[in-house]
């Protein structure tokens, strides 16, 4: 039976760690990190992640910077908002909840967050100097970052291994499969369009699961001992809960678990740690510019 691991206590550990940190930069320069949340329209998953992320500030002493823009907004209002933002010397980090209104090109809203507060390490110039060799970004995409720490923190080394990231976004699959580059791994990428992928996951010593396919990946795709980071959140119905539906992840998490070596739970596995990465992407932005 696989290691499962607690993404929540891990999380938990790390917020701890944070929120030291911030308590003794307080005391030292008077001030505490600031992360900008922006949210555009009324999108419930993005309210609810919203909601996650101003909720963690809070509890760690971070102070956060609430900017809600109705769906109409244009993209130059939206864009005028970021600009803002660049220049307060209290806000160290900037969000913009993705997606935005079809009408409002994300990329190049994103290029206008200044790199120093980039905290989702979306901008173009530091997702290029992540796929380049000898080059370090400012910021590492939170859930990739996530997935990388919850490898490390678990002990399984990624040098020379065989990685395999299922699924190609530009929020988690590609900068996943340049983290694990950059980790010495040996990468391969399995999308929509692959041919038998489940030949290729079993030659996998880590998994990274963030394709958006419920319960996709099957215990018989896993190698005995194998690595599994299931990034997925899928809800599907369930007339059992008083919600009407459950979480699941991409991987099938029962038959999974009886191959797998280390495996994460969804929920409750990547989950929590990708917030926790958005607040230690904050207190790094704060301390460059403090000390
Ligand atoms: N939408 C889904 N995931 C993310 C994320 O990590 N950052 C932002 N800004 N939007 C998202």
């Amino acid at each position: 039976m696989a290691t499962v691991i607690d993404g929540k206590a891990v999380a938990q550990t790390i917020r701890s760690e944070i929120a030291e940190e911030v308590r003794a930069l307080s005391q030292k320069y008077g001030k505490v990190p600031g992360l900008a949340v922006v949210i555009v329209g009324n999108r419930k998953d993005s309210q609810s992640y919203v909601g996650m992320k101003r909720k963690a500030c809070a509890e760690l002493g971070i102070k956060s910077f609430d900017i809600d823009l109705p769906e109409q907004v244009s993209e130059s209002d939206l864009i005028k908002q970021v600009h803002q933002l660049n220049v307060n010397p209290d806000v160290h980090g900037i969000l913009v909840q993705l997606p935005l209104p079809k009408h409002i090109n994300e990329e190049k809203v994103l290029s206008e967050i200044s790199l120093e507060k980039d905290v989702d390490g979306f901008h173009p110039l530091n997702i290029g100097k992540l796929a380049m060799k000898d080059r370090d970004p400012l910021f590492l995409p939170c859930t990739p970052k996530a997935c990388i720490e919850l490898l490390s923190r678990s002990g399984v080394s990624i040098k020379g291994k065989k990685a395999v990231v299922v699924g190609r976004s530009n929020i988690v699959g590609l900068p996943a499969s340049l983290l694990l580059l950059k980790a010495d791994a040996t990468v391969t990428i399995v999308h929509s369009r692959t041919t038998q992928p489940e030949s290729i996951i079993r030659e996998a010593d880590i998994v990274i699961a963030a394709a958006g396919q419920p319960m996709m990946i099957k215990g018989s795709w896993i190698k005995p001992g194998a690595a599994v980071i299931d990034v997925g959140t899928n809800a599907v119905d369930d007339p059992t809960k008083k919600s009407g539906y459950r979480l699941v992840g991409d991987v099938d998490f029962e038959e999974a678990s009886k191959v797998a070596g280390w495996i994460t739970p969804v929920p409750g596995g990547v989950g929590p740690m990708t917030v926790t990465m958005l607040l230690h992407n904050t207190l790094e932005g704060a301390k460059r510019c403090f000390e």
